[in-house]
């Protein structure tokens, strides 16, 4: 198939530096709840960056779970790849697409892992077999077959039956911190707006870059 001749003219909204919000968080919640309600698939699906101890980058998808206190937050499996990459190199980057409004958002910054009680509440609120599923699965790991994860889950839900399910400690939140935020809106003729803030103290410097 030749994919050489597929190609979208983006012509829906437009982003200039008077326009947007003074804070990039302000920014990101605005272009959020657009997201959502403008029926985005996935509107909380970001891609993460990580970087391994041998410097090579590895991507991946993950739900945001929550924008607060300066920071995005998502949960995993701490003992995953990413888990593995983020405790060498705290460096991540998260990446929004949103074709429906023909926009990205590229978040650079560092991850801190959550406290265990912000943990806690959100291990808490999830269905009660994606808790037994978080205990068993050793998220990453070659397995011989999925017989073998299906066996774990039941012979897990049998120990917990009507009975809440603890969080495991290798199960938590990561809180990314950024440092630079890029809010790109497509425009005709590949002349795309992209603002660009990046963290001035309590700040934000905003920059138009060339799209
Ligand atoms: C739409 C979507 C949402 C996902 N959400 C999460 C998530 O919130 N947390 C998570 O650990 N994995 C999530 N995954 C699975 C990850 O993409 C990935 O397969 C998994 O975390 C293992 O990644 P790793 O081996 O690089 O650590 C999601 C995948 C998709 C496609």
């Amino acid at each position: 198939m030749d994919v050489s001749q597929i190609r979208q003219e983006y012509t829906k909204r437009k982003l200039s530096k008077i326009s947007v919000k003074k804070n990039a968080f302000e920014q990101f919640d605005l272009w959020l709840e657009e997201a959502i309600t403008s029926s985005c698939h996935e509107p909380t699906a970001m891609i993460v960056s990580t970087v391994s101890p041998q410097n090579t980058p590895a991507s991946r998808v993950v739900l945001l779970k929550g924008v607060d206190d300066g920071s995005f937050v998502f949960y995993t499996n701490y003992s995953s790849r990413k888990g593995t990459h983020l405790s060498g190199n705290a460096s991540i980057a998260a990446l929004f697409f949103w074709p429906e409004l023909e926009r990205q958002v590229n978040i650079e910054g560092r991850v801190e892992k959550c406290t265990t009680q912000q943990s806690d509440a959100y291990f808490n609120s999830r269905p009660w077999k994606s808790r037994i599923g978080a205990i068993v699965s050793p998220q990453s790991k070659i397995i011989a077959s999925r017989t073998v994860i299906k066996k774990a889950f039941v012979l897990e839900a049998a120990k917990h039956l009507g009975e809440t399910v603890p969080r495991p400690e290798h199960w938590g939140g990561y809180r990314l911190v950024p440092e630079r935020i890029e809010f790109w809106q497509g425009r005709p003729s590949r002349l795309h707006d992209r603002i660009l803030y990046t963290r001035a103290g309590d700040a934000w410097n905003i920059d138009r870059l060339a799209p």
